[in-house]
Order: C-alpha cells, then structure tokens, then sequence
C-alpha cells in the first residue's frame, strides 16, 4: 500500500475536499492529508480516522482571480510551507496535490523532497475561472512536475490540453459516491418536510457553495417566473467570503416580493435528506462547472435534476433520459422546466428512476476508488 501524502489549500469542505475524503480513506493507515487552513473540513477527515495535520497558521486567501503569489501575499509563507512539506514528503511515497495551492507548494517540495507528484485537477482552467497567471503557473508545474494528471471531468481535461497542458499526462477519473448514503428513510423525509414548511409545496433545491458563478440568483429570477406553489431552498454557505453576494441574493429576493417563497438553510450535513425532500434539484452555475457533485447526489437520491449546459455538467446529463440541461443563465429556460416537472410528475419521477440507476453503476465510490488505485500502482511501483 502506497504511503501518500495528501495536500489541499481548503479548511473548509468544498466539492474537492469532499471528494478528497473518499480518495484518501483506502490509504489511511499509511497517510496523511497536509492542509493549509484550520476548519471543519478538518475535523470531517478526523471523523472518518484519516490522519490529517494544519501546515501552517497563516491564511492564504482562496481567490480565483488573482495571480497566486499575491494571494500568499510574500514568500514570507510560502517559504517556510515549502520547507516543512519537504520534510514531511520524505517520510512519504508520493505527494498527491488536491487543489491549485497545493499543486505549486506540493510540486516545489516534490522536486526537493525527490518524490513523484499527482495533481487531481478539479477545476476548469480557463479564462472565466482563472486568472491568465494562475493558468500558466498550473500547467506549467504540472508538465514539469507532475507524473500523472487526475482530471475530474472530460471538461477538466480538455480545458487543461487547451492551456497547454500535456494530454500524456491527463486520465479522466470522475468523483465516487456511496449509493448506501443516499437511501432515506420515508418518514425522516416527511418529518423533515414538515419542519421546514414544505407540504404541499413544489420544491425546487438548489445545493452550493453561495458564490456569483454557481447562480442562485438565474433560480431566483427563474421562481419570479414560476407557479405560486414553487418553493426554493438554497442549501450552502458563502464559503470563501462571498458575503456581498449574498447580500445581492436578498436584495433581488425583496425586490421581487419572493421571501416567502426562499429558504436559506445555510451548510448542513444532512443532503441526502434534504434532496430527498425536494420535487427538483437545480444546478446553475454560469460558466462550465468542472464535474458537480451535487448532480450525481441528486441522481443518487432519485429527485430529478436540471442543470445548466457546460462542461462536467453535460457528461452526466443525457437530456430528457436522465435529466435536464437548460442555457447557463437562462432563467426563462430554468423556469419552463420547472413548470413541465409541476405537471408532468410521473415523466420526471421516470427520469429520475433511470438517473438513480445509472448513478449507481457509474459512480459507484468503490469502482472509482479501485480506478485509482490501478493507475497509482501502475505509476508508482
Ligand atoms: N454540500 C454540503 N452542504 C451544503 C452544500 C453543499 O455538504 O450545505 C456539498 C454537496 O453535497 C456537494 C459539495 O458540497 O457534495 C459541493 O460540490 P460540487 O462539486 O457540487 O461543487 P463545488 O462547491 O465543489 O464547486
Ligand atoms: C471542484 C469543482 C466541482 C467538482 C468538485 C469535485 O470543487 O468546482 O465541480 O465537482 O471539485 O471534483
């Protein structure tokens, strides 16, 4: 079994570090997720026994569209993070980077603490995303450091070659799920259904990360042109400091008389229930989301799912077979299938019987945990 040490930028439990904790669990025994921010994504890796440890107690600010050296700020931080994952590489097999952050201080330490580097690539490297210096710097260290590319989408992968990435180095390995978590329990759901209001209401859920490019605010405006009995729950918080955009959310909500027609539930831990409990999941990032989670879980959880028509988006959904894809921004589009998913239950509720199945085989945590393991031992032994 390989001894591996994981890097990732994130405190906080996003898509990647969710995914993350799957990858990491099989190698538990002989590793160790490295982070660079304290928070409760570290204490979800604890509850799942897989050793984690803080690299440093200074914040790097996670913004997207600056260059990646003023985000740290000075190579006051860089350095001495340079240094202790260096020494803690050389206990280590390889050194497995999860995000952008940990690809550049994870790529460093490889070249000095001579150990081989994989960078699972979960973003999309273009222009929308990623400033053009931050694009360089990815792609350059991965094609001079990396010895495999973990893409998480075919969009991932394809945006990678485009930025100039090396294609030889890319395979496409898609995020795991556990079909087991996304049985519920009929009851919980109806109890839950009462609790937050929601009997006999159309209920539409939309689960992300409150931030501009994941579009709460096309649902918004798509309820605004909705039957009265849609209902929206936004489940997620403004996890990397988006506090404006939420603002914006409750301004557009007031203006459009909708507040009780919106709940906010913030970040919970419980999201097979809660999409349980919706008629309808809706994605609706405004530039191509690298793979989306919260599609596959929606699938998983047997609620039908619309999601806007880019990038890891379109490789999950066959429209009309398993799902729904609408226009990125177009709310008038969202809305329409909103409303033909109100009266036209039992064609959705097929659907999303053939999504639930298809999920299961396809992303099954234990087929993609053993892909995976195939291509680092074929690597690395
Ligand atoms: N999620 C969660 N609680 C919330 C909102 C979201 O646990 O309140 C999870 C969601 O179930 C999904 C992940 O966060 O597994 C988000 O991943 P996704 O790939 O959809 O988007 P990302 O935020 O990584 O871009
Ligand atoms: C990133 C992406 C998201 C993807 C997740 C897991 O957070 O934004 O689309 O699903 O990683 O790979």
């Amino acid at each position: 079994m390989l001894k591996i040490l994981f890097l990732d930028q994130s405190g906080k439990p996003g898509g990647a570090e969710l995914c993350l904790i799957d990858i990491a669990k099989p190698y538990r025994d002989r590793s160790l997720v490295g982070l660079f921010a304290d928070g409760s994504f570290k204490t979800l890796l604890q509850e799942n026994k897989i050793p984690v440890e803080v690299l440093t107690n200074q914040s790097i600010s996670v913004k997207k569209d600056s260059s990646f050296f003023l985000g740290l700020n000075s190579l006051k931080q860089i350095i001495p993070l340079i240094i202790k994952v260096v020494k803690i590489a050389r206990g280590y097999d390889l050194i497995y980077a999860n995000t952008q952050k940990a690809l550049v201080i994870g790529a460093i330490a490889s070249f000095f603490a001579r150990r081989p580097l994989v960078y699972h690539l979960h973003d999309i490297l273009s222009k929308e995303h990623f400033s053009l210096t931050n694009r360089w710097i990815a792609v350059n260290l991965a094609n001079h450091l990396a010895s495999v590319v973990i893409a998480n989408s075919q969009a991932s992968q394809t945006a990678f070659i485009e930025a100039g990435g090396r294609k030889e180095l890319t395979t496409v390995i898609y995020n795991g799920f556990e079909p087991k978590i996304y049985q519920t329990d009929e009851s919980d759901i109806r109890q839950l259904q009462q609790e937050l209001g929601l009997v006999g209401k159309f209920v539409v859920g939309h689960f992300s990360r409150l931030s501009p490019w994941k579009g709460q605010h096309i649902l918004i405006d798509a309820l605004a042109q909705s039957p009265p009995q849609v209902t929206v729950l936004l489940v997620g918080d403004a996890l990397f400091g988006e506090q404006d955009y939420v603002q914006q959310l409750h301004r557009q909500i007031r203006v459009l008389g909708l507040e009780k027609r919106v709940k906010f539930l913030g970040f919970r831990s419980d999201i097979p229930q809660l999409m349980a409990a919706c008629d309808l999941v809706a994605h609706t990032s405004t530039f191509a989301e690298p793979f989306g989670r919260v599609i596959v879980e929606a699938m998983l959880c047997g609620t039908p799912v619309i999601a806007s028509k880019a990038g890891g988006a379109m490789e999950l959904i066959k429209p009309g077979i398993n799902g729904f894809l609408f226009q990125p921004g177009d709310s008038q589009e969202l809305a329409q299938v909103i409303t033909a998913c109100l009266h036209q239950r039992h064609n959705s509720a097929t659907i999303a019987h053939n999504a639930r199945k298809m999920a299961i085989q396809r992303f099954n945590v234990s087929n993609i945990n053993q892909q995976i393991a195939q291509l680092l031992s074929s690597k690395f032994r």
